[in-house]
């Protein structure tokens, strides 16, 4: 069986690559590229919760002339236990491409392995790469296509956004500052491979210096619930507020990846604020996402 391409981390991709998909993105945005994937279909598993990534793939494999089929695991075989490996094979029979979010990054890796049709990441534990991509395009959007010319501070937990984050940095070449609290690190592999244009931090207005993207993320991500109190006293001190912005760049730009929760790691005046870009960062999921389901199963 020959290997299909898959999405299952931005650092599979190289920078130009990246570059390819972001520019079809926009193309996808503006209606310049009209291509299609005519009678496709993409499966898509969820063993976690989510609002904007199935609507923004479901839609899109709509307006790209195919069609997508939820699966949930509450009411699949795969939520009684069925293997991964037996999914990966039935699936391969009957759709053109899979996407998946689940816990493990292992399951992604596993199913990939195992499937004859390209497999795409709609979030791990470890990471989040379609969400990234999407807020790649906003921040080019914003200022421009030469991303390796830009600043971007990554306040908070050291999560499956920011290990994604970490691989765009280092694939494209753009300067991340991370704070996190002790013991809320990233992934020690995925920061060590980043080289030295990848810095991590205790202190959030280090991070924020000068930086024209500020983001950040909930402070216990999916799977982490119960976490929640000790969580908000390990994250003290590190909420995207009005001054935190103010150590940025006066034209920098707030992303979040969605849902938030306002008054915990960002206060309404920001996210809610003029420096504000989370609608049409959730927006360019759709448009992102369209590009990588035309790079793989076009
Ligand atoms: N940002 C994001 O992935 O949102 P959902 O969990 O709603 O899909
Ligand atoms: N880090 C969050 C992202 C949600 C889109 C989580 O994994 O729950």
């Amino acid at each position: 069986m020959t290997q299909p391409r898959h999405f299952l981390a931005i650092s599979d991709y190289s920078a130009d690559e990246l570059t390819a998909l972001l520019d079809r993105a926009a193309k996808l945005k503006s209606g310049e590229d009209q291509a299609k994937l005519t009678g496709q279909s993409l499966a898509m598993i969820f063993k976690k919760s989510s609002t904007r990534t199935r609507v923004s793939f479901e839609v899109g494999m709509t307006q790209l002339g195919g069609h997508a089929i939820f699966l949930s695991d509450r009411d699949s075989q795969i939520g009684r236990g069925e293997t991964i490996y037996d999914t990966a094979k039935v699936l391969s029979g009957y759709v053109d491409g899979i996407m998946i979010r689940t816990f493990g990054h292992d399951e992604v890796e596993e199913l990939a392995e195992h499937a004859s049709v390209p497999v795409i990441n709609a979030l791990t534990d470890l990471l989040h790469p379609c969400q990234v991509m999407a807020d790649l395009q906003t921040v080019i959007e914003e200022f421009g296509p030469e991303l390796a010319a830009r600043k971007v501070a990554w306040i908070g937990d050291g999560n499956n956004m920011a290990n994604s984050w970490i691989n765009a940095a280092w694939r494209l070449g753009f300067e991340l500052r991370l704070a996190c609290p002790e013991g809320y690190d990233p992934d020690p592999d995925i920061l060590a491979r980043a080289g030295k244009s990848v810095t991590l931090t205790r202190d959030p207005m280090e991070a924020a210096e000068g930086a024209d993207v500020v983001t950040t993320d909930v402070w216990a991500s999916m799977g982490q619930e119960e976490e929640q109190a000790e969580r908000e006293q390990a994250f003290k001190g590190f909420q995207v507020d009005d001054a935190l912005m103010k150590r940025a760049d006066a034209s920098a730009i707030f992303l979040h990846c969605l849902p938030a929760h306002r008054g915990e790691e960002v206060m309404a005046s920001v996210i809610d604020g003029p420096q504000s870009r989370i609608f049409p960062e959730a927006e360019n999921r759709l448009h992102a996402q369209k590009a990588i389901l035309l790079e793989l199963m076009g």
